[in-house]
C-alpha cells in the first residue's frame, strides 16, 4: 500500500500489528532498492520504506535539502504511522540519515541495522566530488554523472553476472529528478559527522558491509562497528556498495540471524 507523508510515497508492507522494521534507501536510488528484503520480511514484519525528498516519486521542490530534513521526515513518517519503536535498517545516505536519528530521538527505535554506510562527514575532497558532481548536473551531463555513480557501487560480479538488474537500476536512477539529486548531494556534503555518538548507540545493531565496497569499505566499516557496544559486523563476500542487491541471500540471512537472536 502506498501513502502519502508529508509530501513522500510511503510504501506499507505485511500486518499492521507485526514488529515494524522502516527502510532508508542510499543516493541515488528509491525504496525498490529494497525489493528482495521487503518480500522477505513483509511475511513476518511490518515493512515501512519510503522515496527520500528529492528521489524517486518523493518531489524535489526546490532541492534545497539538508540531512537535518531528511531526519525531520524520518521522525513524521514514524509518528504519522504511529510506528511503535521500529527497527532501523539504512543503507548508505539512508545510514547517515539513520546515524544522525540515533542523535536526534534515540528512544524511538528498538534496534539498528546499518549497511554499507560511515559515519564520517565529507573530508575535504569528498567535498569537492559533490560540487564536481553538481558541476556537472548544471552542464547538462545528468546521464553520464548516474551512470558513473551507480558503477562505482556495485562490485564486478554483480555487473558481469546479472547484467539486466544493473541496467534496470541505472535505469531507474536516471528517471530522477537531476534537482533532487543535487538537493542529496548537498545534504550529504553538509552533514555533521557522528562517529562521536557511536559509543552512545545501546540498541542492538547490526553492520553490514561488502568486501568489495569501494565507498564504504571494510576498513572504514569495522573500525566503526567496534565502537557501538554489542554490534555484530558481517561481511559480504564479492558484493560492492550495494549488498542488498548484489546478495540478497546472504545479506537476509544475516538480518534474519540479527531478528532471531535478538528476539524482534
Ligand atoms: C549512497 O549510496 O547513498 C551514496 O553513495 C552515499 C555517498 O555518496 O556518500
Amino acid at each position: 500500500m502506498k501513502k502519502i507523508i508529508n509530501e513522500l510515497s510511503v510504501f506499507l508492507d505485511g500486518e499492521k500489528g507485526s514488529a515494524p522494521i522502516l527502510f532508508v534507501h542510499g543516493f541515488p536510488y528509491d525504496h525498490q532498492m529494497w525489493k528482495p528484503q521487503i518480500d522477505e520480511f513483509s511475511k513476518h514484519y511490518y515493512c515501512v520504506s519510503y522515496d527520500i525528498r528529492g528521489l524517486g516519486s518523493s518531489p524535489a521542490g526546490e532541492g534545497q535539502f539538508t540531512m537535518e530534513l531528511f531526519v525531520d521526515d524520518l521522525e513524521k513518517t514514524i509518528d504519522e504511522l504511529e510506528l511503535d519503536k521500529p527497527i532501523l535498517c539504512g543503507l548508505s545516505m539512508g545510514g547517515y540519515i539513520s546515524l544522525r536519528a540515533m542523535e536526534r530521538m534515540p528512544d524511538k527505535f528498538s534496534g539498528l541495522i546499518l549497511c554499507d554506510t560511515k559515519s564520517e562527514a565529507d573530508d575535504n575532497e569528498g567535498k569537492l566530488k559533490r560540487a564536481e558532481a553538481i558541476k556537472q548536473i548544471n552542464s547538462g551531463k545528468f546521464d553520464e554523472l548516474i551512470e558513473t555513480f551507480v558503477r562505482n557501487c556495485f562490485g564486478d560480479k554483480f555487473v558481469e553476472e546479472d547484467n539486466s538488474n544493473y541496467n534496470e537500476v541505472v535505469e531507474r536512477s536516471k528517471k530522477n529528478d537531476p534537482v533532487g539529486v543535487k538537493g542529496c548531494l548537498l545534504a550529504m556534503a553538509g552533514r555533521t559527522d557522528t562517529t562521536e555518538s557511536l559509543s552512545k548507540i545501546k540498541l542492538p545493531t547490526l553492520v553490514i558491509c561488502g568486501s568489495e565496497d569501494k565507498l564504504s569499505p571494510p576498513k572504514v566499516m569495522k573500525p566503526m562497528a567496534e565502537k557501538i557496544a554489542g554490534s555484530k559486523f558481517i561481511l559480504i563476500e564479492d558484493a560492492g556498495h550495494m549488498t542488498p542487491i548484489e546478495n540478497p541471500k546472504e545479506f537476509n540471512r544475516a538480518i534474519k540471524e540479527f531478528l532471531f537472536e535478538n528476539k524482534f
